[in-house]
């Protein structure tokens, strides 16, 4: 094991295939999902503070991923049982942030052969060898890795960037640009440079009318908040 690569899934590639079992019955991934997004993340472990804290946030909003196709799906390195007991203490015993009663409705992965987690490289040993780390893969609909978020064992994760990720690939995806820094909808975004957008002259000269160039390689473009929200959810 100690020399064993695993080759880790990079942005870009096809999200590696699995059949697993979760709490909401047997699945295929990623072909049961074919025409989704999908967010798949890991917790290091069920009955553990911060993947609680976690947990209730994602199942809180749930429906906020769902209006933007977006389908949920966890997993840790513990058992169907150690899952479904867990969930259920959420629900029953659970507070925080004023979230109560919170029902987790997504599937949550068993790996308990960590087949799963070391293919998606979720195991990362200078953090622990036997949790997975904090990892959030974003899937597109054709089944393809379009960002990769990691965060340790200690740091829950922020959930307004997750959706800020989704929205922004789904957004760049949908209108041919690109975002920059801090990017939320309604905010200004990026004229591709020239070649796929006008020749850098017609931009410095203004003659792209709505773009606004700082210099050629620099050109920003209005796109109104209602303009991305009526491509981006779900009708
Ligand atoms: C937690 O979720 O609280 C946690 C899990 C594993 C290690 C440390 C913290």
């Amino acid at each position: 094991m100690e020399n064993q690569v695993t080759a880790m899934p990079r942005i870009g590639d096809k999200a590696p295939e699995f059949k697993a079992v979760t709490t909401q019955g047997e699945i295929n991934f990623p072909g049961d999902y074919k025409g989704k997004w999908v967010i798949l993340f890991s917790h290091p472990a069920d009955f553990t503070p911060v993947c609680t804290s976690e947990f209730m946030t994602f199942a809180h909003m749930e429906n906020e991923f769902k209006a933007l196709n977006c389908q949920l799906v966890g997993l840790s390195v513990d058992g169907l049982y150690s899952h479904i007991a867990w969930l259920r203490t959420i629900k029953e015993k659970i507070e925080f942030r004023g979230m109560k009663d919170v029902e987790v409705n997504f599937p949550l992965i068993e790996d308990i052969t960590m087949q799963v987690a070391t293919k998606y490289g979720m195991i990362m040993p200078g953090e622990s060898n036997t949790k997975a780390v904090r990892a959030v893969f974003f899937i597109d609909p054709k089944g393809i890795i379009r960002t990769i978020v990691y965060y340790p064992l200690s740091l829950g994760r922020n959930f307004d960037e997750l959706k800020r990720v989704l929205m922004g690939l789904q957004t760049a995806d949908e209108f041919g640009i690109a975002l920059p820094a801090d990017w939320r909808p309604g905010d200004d975004v990026i004229v591709p440079t020239a070649g796929s957008c006008g020749t850098a002259k017609d931009r410095m000269e203004g003659k792209m009318e709505g773009v606004e160039c700082k210099d050629w390689f620099f050109c920003l473009k209005k796109l109104p908040k209602e303009k991305v929200m009526e491509k981006i959810l779900k009708k």
